[in-house]
């Protein structure tokens, strides 16, 4: 009895250490400009920023073209609540025009994945503090914070994948949610409303009122915990994520510049060039290009990483012309060598009688 009460309270100090290990860490390298932090698990952060911010009935207004996943959360998950999803490009205007009575949040993602787009940022964070919402970005591909921060452009939540360039070695599952302090939260009336405690949120807790309902619904409810292990390897990811970030975007950039225009390239899109759609909002909200291209090839995926590698390295793709005829040159020589070889033998016998 005692050492299973042992056992737990070991595994509870554990998760907690882990949690406040993220936290401490993650609100030095990731959210500096943040004052609340919930460490979840992939895209159970956007749900459980969601779930602090919406009732029955609300409305949300978010970018076509959002991560799949993401649209799968909104139209099989947030349907069971009663919530609508309205989907319009991220420009200003159209989003202004969607937005209703309903409305409470707006949701979009700082680099869509997998179009691109960069949303300008600012103009739709004063749009949403005008209509009295809250301006939800994704961030994921903002690279943990070392390409885009986007709380700084006044965003009032940030909900963000850690699973990519976080930790950095494919070892983590993990997600984050971010907010800064707003007195937006007094337009919610979740948080004018005795809680469980018999406290009424604004008033007792003020800006944290939004991190401590993500943490009652996500984390203690929906048990939407990061492993402690999962925080260790993110502490270690994340003394390096700008560096790695920047080494990346380095890459990305000099493969775009030389398989842009590539014959084998139908379409290729790259923030940070300057002729990309979104280069002009990219170059004020994106420390760099960032690490991510896409490119429509016409090729099969296995020719078009030849092609790639070439560009990256110059040596010769296998698959290409010139791979070809040198491949038949050498082959023509191995065969003449042969030959040689078999008519040297013939010579050999042939006078061999007539010397010995
Ligand atoms: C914009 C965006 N949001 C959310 C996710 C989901 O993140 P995770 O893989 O941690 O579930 C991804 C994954 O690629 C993404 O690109």
């Amino acid at each position: 009895m005692a050492e299973g009460a042992a056992r737990l309270s070991l595994a509870v100090a554990l998760l907690v250490l882990g949690l406040k290990a993220l936290a401490y860490l993650l609100t030095g390298s990731v959210a500096l400009l943040s004052d609340a932090l919930e460490s979840l698990v992939n895209v159970a952060a956007a749900l459980a920023a969601l779930l602090a911010l919406l009732r029955p009935g609300d409305e949300v207004v978010a970018a076509k073209g959002l991560f799949g996943q993401t649209i799968g959360l909104f139209g099989q998950v947030l349907s069971l609540m009663g919530v609508t999803v309205r989907y319009v490009d991220p420009e200003p205007e159209a989003v202004r025009e969607a937005l209703s009575a309903k409305t409470r949040a707006v949701f979009v993602e700082t680099v869509a994945n997998p179009a691109l787009l960069v949303p300008d940022l600012e103009a739709l964070a004063t749009l949403a503090e005008e209509a009295g919402v809250a301006l939800v970005v994704d961030n994921t591909f903002g690279a943990a914070g070392a390409l885009c921060r986007p709380l700084a452009w006044g965003a009032h939540v940030v909900v963000e994948s850690l699973t990519k360039w976080a930790s950095g070695h494919g070892s983590v599952l993990g997600g984050a949610v971010l907010s800064r302090e707003t007195e937006l939260w007094r337009n919610y009336p979740q948080f004018l409303q005795p809680d469980l405690k018999g406290q009424i949120p604004w008033e007792a807790l003020r800006a944290r009122c939004f991190p401590e309902r993500v943490r009652t619904l996500g984390l203690s409810l929906c048990g939407m915990a990061l492993s402690p292990f999962n925080a260790y390897l993110l502490f270690q990811g994340l003394e390096t994520v700008a560096l790695r970030v920047a080494r990346m975007s380095e890459t990305a950039r000099f493969l775009a510049e030389r398989l842009q225009g590539h014959p084998k390239v139908k379409a290729l899109r790259y923030p940070g060039l300057p002729e990309d759609p979104a280069h002009r909002n990219a170059r004020k909200y994106l420390a760099s290009g960032g690490p991510i291209l896409t490119l429509d090839p016409r090729e099969t995926i296995a020719t078009m990483t030849s092609y790639i590698v070439q560009a990256a390295t110059g040596d010769q793709p296998t698959g290409s012309t010139a791979y070809y005829a040198l491949f038949a040159v050498g082959f023509t020589l191995f065969l003449l060598t042969l030959f040689l070889n078999i008519l040297a033998q013939y010579v050999v016998e042939r006078y061999r009688e007539r010397y010995e």
